[in-house]
């Protein structure tokens, strides 16, 4: 908070879960049907400034005028900080990334994240972490995740209220280094978004409830493996989780497929350099058609290499585990 003009920035970094969030027990609170368990990414970020005691709410993405549906989205959330320190006004939220939308990472899980730490901070409120991360939430699923660095575990919560719904940090960036090679198989926006495929899902997949049985002992499996640096128990759980997770959209009706021939020839490369050639790498894919490979540091240039070299690949992108949401400077 700078001063009378009640102002922050803040920095947030996008995450990739290797449990995955695919429905929610509750659509108004946002609330998870299940937990899930991430990796934060660096060094890419959104960076947004919040500036409260405004007439009315603005948003600027990228420097450019927002439209009204991506306003509205914002003002409703903003009206849950609204509520927490009544008389702040509107809000002029300036927000920008350093890595394409179109690379098919979550971005609005960095931005709500940076979001929520700017709107509080600026209003002169310093939420626990949880609580936070609760408020975070209520923007994007995922964003309760990016407010922590390195591997990070979401609660699903049991209240109705959601105040129990929280991400907890795990392990911190630099207990295992991992490296993540994004591999681009299309360009332009996705065409069904996180919510919109996940409530199909929920309401008429047949596999919808097989999937969520799936989640808890998949996150115990996978805070051990990276508690143990365990690359293959990784590997195991985390293209398990992202399988079970698309073959429950893919069961819904109509089905919910986010894959094109690209994206199963990725899956299919990863494999064989790990099958055949013994590199360590391990796939996971979201509500798109990239397709976002793990590997050690060491490995990263061969992973690059050879998915590079696949005609449906446009291009990579390179990432690491990344640190925690923290306000900056303006
Ligand atoms: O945070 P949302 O509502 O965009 O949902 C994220 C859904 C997935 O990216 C597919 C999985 C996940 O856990 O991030």
């Amino acid at each position: 908070m700078t001063g009378p003009k009640m102002q922050a920035t803040a920095v947030a970094h996008p995450n990739i879960a290797l449990v995955k969030y695919w429905g929610k027990r509750d659509a108004a609170l946002n609330l998870p049907a299940a937990g899930s368990f991430s990796a934060t990414l660096g060094p890419m970020r959104t960076r947004t400034t919040v500036q409260w005691g405004n007439d009315a709410d603005r948003l600027v993405l990228d420097g450019a005028m927002a439209d009204a549906k991506a306003t509205a989205r914002v003002s409703a959330w903003l009206d849950l900080v609204r509520a927490l320190a009544p008389g702040l006004g509107g809000a002029h939220v300036t927000s920008d990334n350093d890595f394409p939308t179109a690379a098919g990472l979550a971005s609005s899980a960095s931005a709500f994240a940076a979001l929520a730490l700017a709107a509080t901070r600026a209003a002169g409120l310093d939420l626990a972490d949880d609580a936070l991360s609760v408020l975070a939430r209520r923007g994007s699923g995922s964003a309760a995740r990016s407010l922590f660095g390195g591997y990070v575990e979401m609660r699903p919560g049991e209240r109705d209220d959601g105040t129990d719904a929280h991400a907890v940090r795990c392990q911190p960036a630099d207990h295992w280094p991992l490296h993540v090679v994004i591999a681009l198989t299309a360009t332009g926006p996705k065409k069904v978004s996180s919510t919109i495929g996940m409530n199909h899902t929920v309401d008429t997949s047949p596999y919808f409830d097989a999937w969520v049985q799936t989640v808890a002992p998949a996150i115990e499996a996978a805070r051990k493996a990276v508690a143990a640096r365990d690359f293959e128990a990784l590997t195991r759980v985390a293209e398990a989780s992202a399988l079970q997770m698309h073959a429950s959209a893919i069961a819904a009706d109509p089905g919910v497929l986010y894959w094109t021939g690209a994206t199963v020839d990725v899956v299919h490369a990863v494999r064989r350099m790990r099958d055949e050639d013994g590199i360590p790498a391990f796939f996971t894919i979201d509500a798109g058609p990239h397709v976002k490979v793990f590997t050690l540091p060491e490995h990263a240039g061969a992973v690059r290499q050879r998915l590079t070299g696949l005609d449906g690949v446009r291009g990579t992108l390179d990432a690491v585990v990344g640190g925690d949401a923290r306000t900056v400077d303006a």
